[in-house]
């Protein structure tokens, strides 16, 4: 009997190669713990698109819809198809047609990587915003290459939005430190931020047991350089937290240790787990590629769907592997993509 339906996009580039580590790797940690996983692996990606004109077919969402979850390499290939195409048409149309609304990077300097900063002790949960805010596309230009030329975009910060979010953010905290921090501008962004403090702070009444402080975002951007081991999870608009959680990943030693997953915390569609990175064309096919961000991206997958000891196996194992430095550095891995996840198969099954 299968336990677990996973849909595989590997997409372009790297994203085939560590998405290959990262099944890899799962297989033996789910042979281990007597899990029986299936996949399906789907050739959506630049490729397909200059082969059949599309970057998914028209089902392609009703057909991901009978799978647990969506296991995503990356996608884009500039060179071949420009990448508003390849973005919007396949990894966006995922995310806004399934409303995975919660973007979840956490931002965890492993034992044994190096990372730019002196602090060790750094273990962040960023939850960005994933559907609304400053990512609404609402706006227009008009007189365009006149003078007179204005350009507007509008925030959208809806009740229904700034909620489900922010309690997301309240319930992780709630499994981890206790400590939740809320990202706004409210001194400068009179309207939308300082409706996010009072849904912040009326929220905050059902949950006692976690502290909640509010930062801005310039204060919190320092924060996570100079003292980060002082933040536990992080929640931020769709605009602060895209940009929050890139120093995120440069703090943890870069793009190859850097996961996320968009998650439907209702569970109404399947969520979606990728590697923070691109498809690297500069170092695609080179075999050079950390495969630790997609293998991490897989670990979130089975914590996601429940499976907490395969979820451990895994990342206990890339765990130790990084602890004899072995992991890499944070982009240009010096071990190599077969090297990494050979080790880690054999912390697997040793
Ligand atoms: P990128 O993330 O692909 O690469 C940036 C730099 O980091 C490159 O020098 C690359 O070699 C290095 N790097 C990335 N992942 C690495 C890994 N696992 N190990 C070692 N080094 C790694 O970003 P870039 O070059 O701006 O974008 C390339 C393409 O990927 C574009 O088409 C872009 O739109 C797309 N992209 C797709 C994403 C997704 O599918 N979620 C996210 C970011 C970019
Ligand atoms: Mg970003």
């Amino acid at each position: 009997m299968v336990d677990l339906k996973i849909a595989i996009i590997p997409g372009d580039g790297i994203g085939v190669e560590v998405t290959a580590a990262a099944w890899e790797v799962s297989l033996a940690a789910a042979a281990a713990c007597d899990v029986n996983l299936a996949a399906t692996a789907f050739p959506w990606s630049c490729d397909h698109y200059l082969e059949t004109g599309a970057m998914m077919p028209a089902d392609g969402i009703e057909t991901l819809r009978d799978f647990d979850a969506i296991l995503l390499g990356a996608i884009g290939w500039p060179a071949k198809v420009t990448d508003d195409i390849s973005l919007h048409e396949l990894l966006l149309r995922i995310r806004k047609e399934f409303d995975l609304y919660a973007n979840v990077r956490p931002h965890k300097l492993l034992p044994g990587v190096t990372g730019p900063l002196r602090a060790e002790n750094i273990d962040i949960l960023c939850i960005r915003e994933n559907t609304e805010g400053e990512y609404s596309g609402a706006g227009g230009r008009v007189h365009r290459g006149t003078a007179e030329e204005i350009a507007v975009e509008t925030s959208v910060f809806t009740r229904h939005g700034v909620e489900r979010i922010l309690r997301y953010g309240f319930e992780m905290a709630r499994k981890r430190r206790k400590q939740l921090a809320s990202v706004t501008k409210s001194n400068a962004q009179r309207h939308s931020m300082v409706f996010w403090d009072d849904v912040t702070r009326q929220l905050s009444a059902e949950y006692p047991d976690v502290e909640v402080r509010s930062y801005h975002v310039d204060a919190i951007a320092a924060r996570m350089i100079m003292f980060p081991e002082t933040l536990d999870v992080v929640v931020a608009s769709n605009l602060f937290g895209d940009i929050l959680s890139d120093i995120g990943a440069a703090i943890q030693g870069g793009l190859g240790f850097a996961a996320s997953a968009n998650i439907d915390p209702i569970g109404r569609s399947p969520s979606m787990f990728e590697p923070v990175h691109g498809s690297a064309p500069d170092i695609a096919g080179k075999d050079v590629a950390n495969p630790i961000a997609a293998i991490s991206s897989a670990v979130m997958m089975f914590e996601h769907l429940g499976h907490t000891e395969l979820a451990t196996t895994m990342s206990d194992a890339v765990a130790r592997v990084c602890a004899r430095g072995i992991g890499g550095r944070s982009s240009g891995s010096s071990c190599g993509t077969r090297r990494i996840t050979d080790e880690i198969l054999l912390e697997i099954t040793r």
